[in-house]
This record gives C-alpha cells, sequence and structure tokens, in this order.
C-alpha cells in the first residue's frame, strides 16, 4: 500500500472553503488509487513538540555532524515520530488556507519540527542536499483576497511552500489556489467550483 499524508492546516472543519477542494480532490483521488491509504494529520489536533532550547542544541549538533544519543535522543522522540510519519509517505497534500499573506502559524510550527538536518536534508561540499526524493506534493490553498494580478508580490504562501519543500528535495509540486474567496458568495462559489474542478483533474492524475 502506498500513502498520501493529508496536512490539514486549517482549524474550520466543515466551515472550511479549503477543505472542501481537498474533499474534491480525495474522492477522485481514493476512487483512482485503490492501493493507497490516506492518513490524516490534522494539525489543529494534533501535540506538536515545542522546539525547546536542548531540542535546538540537538538540531546544532546534528548540523553539525553529530549523532544524538542519551538525554537528547529522548527529547528529540517526539520530534523523530513526526518526521518518520512524514517520511513514510508516497506523496502529500496539504490544505492551508492563507493567513497574514503566509501560512497559519500551526504549519509554521510543523515545518519547525520536521525540517531537521540529517533527516531531511544534509549538508554536502556543494551544498544542501534535500532527502526527500521523488515525492509528489499538492497543496490547496483557499485566500480571502486575490493573488494572481495586482497583489501577487504579496503572496508569500505559494513562493515560500515552493522553496521550502524544494529545499527538502521535493521537485514535483502543483498548486491549486481558491480565490478571492471573501468578496462575496457568488465569487466564492464560482471560484470554490473551479479549484474543485483543477483539483479533480490532479487527483486523477497523480
Ligand atoms: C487569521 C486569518 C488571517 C487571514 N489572512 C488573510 C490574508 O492575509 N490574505 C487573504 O487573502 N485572506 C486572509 N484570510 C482569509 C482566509 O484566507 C480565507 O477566508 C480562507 O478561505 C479561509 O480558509 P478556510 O475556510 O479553509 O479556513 C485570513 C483569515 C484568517 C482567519
Amino acid at each position: 500500500m502506498k500513502k498520501l499524508l493529508h496536512i490539514i492546516a486549517t482549524p474550520r472543519a466543515e466551515e472550511s472553503r479549503t477543505l472542501q477542494v481537498s474533499e474534491a480532490f480525495l474522492k477522485t483521488f481514493k476512487e483512482k488509487h485503490l492501493d493507497w491509504v490516506i492518513d490524516e494529520l490534522d494539525l489543529s489536533k494534533e501535540e506538536l513538540p515545542s522546539l525547546t532550547v536542548k531540542r535546538l542544541d540537538g538540531k546544532y549538533m546534528l548540523a553539525g555532524g553529530k549523532d544524538l544519543n542519551g538525554e537528547m535522543k529522548e527529547a528529540w522522540q517526539e520530534i523523530v515520530v513526526q518526521i518518520e510519519r512524514f517520511m513514510s509517505a508516497d506523496a502529500y497534500l496539504i490544505s492551508t488556507p492563507m493567513w497574514n499573506f503566509s501560512i497559519p502559524h500551526r504549519l509554521k510550527h510543523y515545518l519547525d519540527v520536521i525540517l531537521q538536518p540529517k533527516y531531511l536534508f544534509r549538508y554536502t561540499p556543494t551544498g544542501v542536499e534535500g532527502l526527500v526524493k521523488n515525492k509528489k506534493l499538492v497543496v490547496i490553498t483557499s485566500r480571502g483576497g486575490d493573488y494572481t494580478d495586482t497583489m501577487r508580490s504579496a503572496d508569500f504562501q505559494e513562493p515560500y511552500l515552493r522553496f521550502v519543500f524544494g529545499f527538502m528535495g521535493i521537485q514535483d509540486i502543483t498548486f491549486i489556489n481558491a480565490q478571492p474567496m471573501d468578496m462575496g458568495e457568488p465569487v466564492q462559489a464560482q471560484k470554490i467550483k473551479e479549484a474543485q474542478e483543477a483539483a479533480k483533474k490532479i487527483a486523477a492524475r497523480l
């Protein structure tokens, strides 16, 4: 069985516009990929480890090429659990609204937890090498405004996520952005519909 890890970064559950698009994606994905399981990681429910000074000391040890052992290894256990869950997936779906031109803080926290040297990337004499290889990522977002035209330079969400996941080695990244969501009901309904259609097509060929 292959695994799609669905990372949910909106706490709005049934009220979520983003998840309306993700549901269309997942429906088609399940129909077309019978040999896949979906692992749902809801960041509003998941208890993520805090990045305490001790845990950060571990990060610097790993970055310096040292291994963690004893107390430090134990302190890192919760981080390693999250990294192993992430690495066990064959593909990723992220459902995230835009918050303050970027990503919600729970998603940033998750990235701060998993993006660790030795596990997701490593330093080589020629630069950084991402260790998440041959995996696909689909990101479904929704935004109150529209960032396709004059507001494009205020979109720190898509460029940021493309860079971070590219840094860890993922090259095949597709975005579906439902926008604008907060400019009246008719536009919202139309844009969700368009995003759902795009999502179904991408899910079918993933
Ligand atoms: C805390 C917060 C910050 C937001 N910041 C932005 C923003 O910077 N730009 C924008 O276009 N919309 C912003 N919005 C609107 C949401 O992106 C939009 O309503 C989205 O569709 C919500 O997705 P959801 O229903 O899946 O949670 C913000 C909403 C919240 C709750």
